[in-house]
């Protein structure tokens, strides 16, 4: 048994280094609902982090929380592996006919673990294994999770230094060069893949976010992911879209892909998929690359029924009709014009987002980290993003209230001009 002196702190004491959000918010949290967390001495703070994309329907959602206690006082299964469950079952029904079915999309659906990354995992896997072949193009600045697959086609230098091995079958590739360059094609990764001379061999498959969320909320115009599209086509490589963080209605409609028009061959979703902060994660692909053995790719927490419960209600809630989309889209414009007006006068900043994913992108990223740690005080939550946490990432529930929104936008604005001078 390790002994430890009694400590007034005890994360510090006892857990491990590792730990990075506690230290850009110093306290202690208690209870939350809707957009609110409270520390326990009861300070509010009004959330415009949403657990990383995890909370789009806010804390302790009441339909979703009504649900969940239903289904445990009833004592339904809590811990099922991928037995056969009615709790999956209604979320698989619930899921083809809300969102599946009307959208056109033929996937079948895989449960690959908890995580976020276990999503990333199995599409790698799959498409290795329905193309036979070992490497996988990602983009720079992309983030698809830390477990070493996934981590070989995520581009931070520090994260990837933390593998401690060689991060291999992973080429990366420029993102969509939005707002710098506006070149529509793919010019030096086409003109790999077609010269004989080039070294390259044939990827089995691009994986790619439509806006990369820890990147640096940086923005794929429609027309360069249609581009893409076509070149998967064109040279035979499957096509993943990783919406784990921008999946779940983040930029508007459900899958951040519709408004391009594409239909990916694999689509990873976790986050805010079980609506409620517990863990939930699906692998989506076409029904003829189902070539999985049965128990090939296994693990024990692919089904946990009450994520299932919550999942289901949330589609129930929020995806049986167009409202919620509607009014992310109509916040974007909100959004967009708030953080124009706060930046208007400050030298150097960028402003881009899609739905309610938003960041302001700062030239000194010490002035990043100032603006949430001066949000904090304010008592408003917000991270930095980017490869250089250049960027504040702007993230409130879809839920949020029309009041709360106004309220943080207007609270990021008095960080930002009280930083001015730091
Ligand atoms: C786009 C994307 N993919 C994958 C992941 C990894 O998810 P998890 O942290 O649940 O493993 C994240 C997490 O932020 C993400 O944003």
């Amino acid at each position: 048994m390790v002994m430890t002196q009694p400590d007034a702190n005890v994360f510090e004491t006892l857990e491990s280094e590792v730990r990075s959000y506690c230290r850009s918010w110093p306290t202690v949290f208690d209870h939350a609902h809707g957009s609110r967390l409270h520390d326990e001495k009861n300070r509010p703070y009004l959330d415009f982090f949403s657990g990383a994309g995890a909370l789009n329907y806010g804390h302790n959602n009441p339909v979703l929380k009504r649900a969940l206690l239903d289904y445990l006082e009833r004592d339904g299964v809590t811990h099922a592996l991928d037995m056969s469950t009615t709790a999956k079952r209604t979320f698989l029904e619930t899921f083809q006919e809300i969102v599946l079915a009307p959208r056109a999309l033929p996937y079948k659906v895989m449960f690959p673990g908890p995580g976020g990354t276990n999503a990333v995992e199995a599409a790698l896997k799959l498409a290795r294994k329905v193309k036979g072949r070992e490497s996988v193009v990602f983009f720079a600045n992309a983030f698809h999770g830390m477990s070493l697959g996934s981590l070989a086609v995520t581009g931070n230098a520090f994260k990837r230094a933390g593998a401690g091995i060689p991060l291999v079958h992973a080429i990366p590739m420029p993102f969509d060069s939005h707002g710098h360059d506006r070149a529509p094609g793919f010019p030096w990764f086409e003109q790999m893949l077609t010269s004989a001379g080039s070294g390259l061999d044939t990827p089995a498959a691009v994986i790619v976010e439509t806006v990369q969320g820890e990147g640096g909320i940086n923005v794929a115009r429609t027309e360069w992911l249609r581009g893409l599209a076509e070149l998967c086509r064109h040279h035979d490589m499957l096509l993943i879209v990783d919406d784990i963080q921008m999946g779940c209605g983040r930029t508007g409609p459900f899958f951040s892909f519709e408004e391009s028009g594409i239909t990916p061959d694999i689509v990873t979703l976790s986050k805010s998929l079980s609506g409620y902060g517990l863990p939930m994660a699906v692998t989506l692909f076409r029904p003829e690359l189902d070539i999985w053995r049965p128990g090939e790719h296994n693990g024990t927490f692919r089904g946990v029924s009450p994520a299932f419960v919550t999942a289901t209600a949330a589609l129930e809630e929020y995806w049986r009709d167009g409202r919620l989309e509607k009014q992310t889209l109509a916040r974007a414009d909100q959004v967009e014009q708030a953080l124009n007006a706060v930046t208007a006068d400050e030298p150097a900043t960028q402003v881009r987002g899609r739905g309610l994913a938003w960041g302001v992108e700062f030239a000194d990223p010490a002035r990043a980290g100032a603006v949430c740690a001066r949000a904090f005080e304010l008592g408003l939550l917000m991270e930095t993003s980017g490869p250089r946490d250049e960027v504040v990432k702007l993230f409130p529930p879809l839920t949020i209230g029309d009041e709360e929104l106004e309220e943080g936008l207007t609270l990021f604005g008095r960080a930002v001009r009280e930083t001015a001078r730091l």
